[in-house]
């Protein structure tokens, strides 16, 4: 596994990404949304389900589910710990 600390400022956001591993995250401090795409296995994603996060959500991300986390906060950062396994990560 590897574990990242990623820190989002305010209007920021992951590129819409999906990789052949699982990840799991757990929100330290901030808020916004995970937009999740879990029947995202045929050619196209569909539409995502928009989830609020905030300090201590936590979240699997099923492998290659499309996703992309957002901070929508306008004035403090999005920070989380993201674990990934088997990297590299192929995205
Ligand atoms: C997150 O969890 C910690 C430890 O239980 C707690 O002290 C803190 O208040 C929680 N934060 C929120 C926003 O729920």
């Amino acid at each position: 596994i590897e574990v990242w600390l990623q820190t989002f400022s305010p209007g920021s956001q992951t590129p819409i990404h999906r990789h052949s591993c699982e990840e799991v995250f757990v929100v330290l401090k901030g808020s916004g949304t995970l937009y999740l795409a879990s029947d995202s296995h045929g050619k196209y994603p569909g539409q995502p389900k928009a989830f609020p996060i905030f300090a201590n959500s936590t979240f699997i991300v099923p492998v290659n589910d499309v996703h992309q986390v957002s901070n929508t906060d306008s004035s403090e950062d999005l920070q989380l710990l993201a674990i990934v396994s088997r990297p590299p990560v192929k995205v």
